[in-house]
């Protein structure tokens, strides 16, 4: 059997330029957070400029961790499992290419319009029609990769983790034509198409499906691939998985009002979207039951090897944060929580608990895969940087409880004569402490990735890349 080069094996060069600027946006990304995180803490980090204050650079953080460095995550990672689990090549080089400069236009688009603060002002929609247009084609085109690659596959079976990237796929497509229907006014300015309670309601069904899709499912496809190829135990339960597949993507798409509690919106949507969000709690703990108990009989595994830790760890902040969500989805709880920092430390329960860590987790396992290694440079950094991600994952969280509750509690008290009992800065001088230990927590995590870019870089440098294709060769020739 030939080990050269050859247009059979897999296309392993698109993982590795998705996979290493996951990495370079991650620290862009969380390094804005940490940032922005200081500015909350100390004001005159806005420096009087409108391109550097917190409300331009938020949207940009929000764009660079989701988009650039969770999107590079999912792109490197499902161009990875869909060739070796259909056991073929990607359908197109040329288009996979383009996906890949594509999408880092998108992002720098983005860098330089969001400061500059053009902006459609829609969560998570924020970039103009020009960059949401090419974003669309980019989009389209990564399904016809995807779903192409799919139909010429060599194995009877579409491997479940195909089953939740795909539906990561088709579904973000969908909200994101839907969401940015648009008149533009002039190259940097657009007008939505729709109006009023309808126009809340669409960004809401996209911005929750948005969490919905995108943070969770097309993760979840990495979950099904990653554990257990990590863990070297075959998935807990097919069958569970299938029950998942179908009851998450079933029920997603109804909860979105619950961004919308005592709003213009319709009570009976609201109370939909509650109690839909209610119900999610048992395809999402489904999930992860399946996940963690993928490592029955591998327990101790987790001694020894820090990427299955990473693996582990996200499953476990998923379980608590898809269970904090249902809860902040009852209106009632709602009331109190709706605008203070619990929302946010839910957010980054999922978005540094969760998502990040998965994706790192899986890098480390598919970085030395793609560059012909047989590890990382240094198991030990692995570890360092698992301990900073999960300590500051633990101290963001539990610093955005202590605020959240106390400016939900502080904001509605009220005196005997009716009047409220505290100002809206007395509350904000009370979150001043929590604020400090967030960018605490936030730096942890951002450390944890520079360690991560250094092991990344002797990995690679070491590396041989036609060592990996020539490998990816024989998995295909050889395919089981
Ligand atoms: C070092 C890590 C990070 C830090 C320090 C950080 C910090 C922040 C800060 C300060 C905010 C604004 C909060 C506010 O408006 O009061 C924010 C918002 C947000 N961040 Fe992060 N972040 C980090 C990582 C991430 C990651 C990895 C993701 C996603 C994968 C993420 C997703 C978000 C989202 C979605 C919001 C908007 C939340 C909302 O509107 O409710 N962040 N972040
Ligand atoms: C069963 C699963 C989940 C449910 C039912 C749920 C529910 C909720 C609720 C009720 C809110 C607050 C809405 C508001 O008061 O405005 C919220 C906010 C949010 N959640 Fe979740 N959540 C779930 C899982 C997750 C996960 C896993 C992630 C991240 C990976 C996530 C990311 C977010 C984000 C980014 C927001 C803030 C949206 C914004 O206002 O900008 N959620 N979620």
């Amino acid at each position: 059997m030939s080990t050269a080069i050859s247009p059979t094996a897999y296309n392993y060069k698109v993982v590795r330029q998705f996979a290493i600027m996951t990495v370079v946006w991650g620290i862009l990304g969380m390094g804005l957070g940490v940032f922005i995180a200081s500015q909350l803490v100390w004001p005159e980090l806005n420096f009087g400029l409108p391109w550097t204050t917190f409300g331009r650079l938020r949207p940009l953080h929000t764009n660079l961790v989701i988009f650039a460095f969770g999107g590079c995550a999912l792109f490197a990672t499902s161009y990875y499992v869909v060739q070796r689990t259909c056991q073929t090549r990607l359908i197109s080089d040329s288009l996979a290419a383009f996906t890949f400069w594509g999408w880092q236009a998108v992002i720098v688009g983005a860098i330089v319009t969001l400061p500059l603060g053009y902006t459609t002002t829609k969560e998570y929609a924020e970039l103009e029609w020009p960059l949401a247009i090419l974003l669309a084609i980019v989009w389209v085109t990564y399904g016809l990769v995807f779903f192409g690659t799919i139909t010429k596959r060599k194995t009877k079976h579409i491997y479940v983790g195909n089953w939740f990237y795909g539906a990561f796929i088709v579904v973000t497509a969908m909200l994101h034509i839907v969401n940015h229907a648009s008149l533009p006014v002039s190259f940097f300015k657009s007008y939505s198409a729709y109006a009023g309670a309808t126009d809340a309601m669409i960004q809401w069904w996209y911005g929750h499906n948005a969490v919905g899709f995108f943070l969770t499912t097309g993760f979840l496809g990495m979950m099904y691939y990653f554990v257990p190829k990590q863990a070297e135990r075959p998935v807990y339960s097919y069958r569970l998985s299938i029950v998942h597949f179908w009851a998450l993507i079933t029920l997603y798409i109804w909860a979105g009002p619950h961004h919308l509690h005592y709003t213009a919106l319709p009570d009976w949507a609201q109370s939909l979207g509650m109690i839909m969000s209610l119900i999610l709690l048992a395809p999402s703990w489904g999930g992860m039951i399946n996940g963690m108990m993928t490592l029955s009989g591998a327990w101790h595994k987790l001694r020894t090897d820090p990427i299955l830790r990473f693996l582990v760890v996200s499953l476990a902040f998923y379980g608590m944060s898809t269970f904090e969500g249902p809860m902040m989805a009852i209106k009632t709880v709602n009331a109190l929580s709706h605008y203070t920092d619990w929302t946010i430390g839910h957010v980054h329960a999922g978005a540094l608990g969760w998502v990040a860590m998965i994706s790192i987790g899986a890098l480390y396992h598919l970085i030395p895969k793609v560059f012909g290694r047989q590890q990382m440079h240094s198991i030990g950094l692995i570890n360092t940087h698992f301990w900073l991600a999960t300590i500051g994952t633990v101290l963001y969280i539990a610093s955005m409880w202590v605020n959240g509750i106390t400016q939900g509690l502080m904001w509605r008290a009220i005196n005997d004569d009716g009047t409220l009992t505290y100002s809206f800065v007395e509350a904000l001088q009370a979150s001043h402490p929590g604020f400090i230990v967030r960018a605490l927590g936030g730096a942890f995590f951002a450390a944890g990735m520079l360690i991560m870019a250094y092991n990344v870089f002797r990995t690679v440098r070491a590396s041989n890349p036609a060592e990996a294709e020539a490998a990816a060769q024989i998995a295909v020739v050889g395919a089981h």
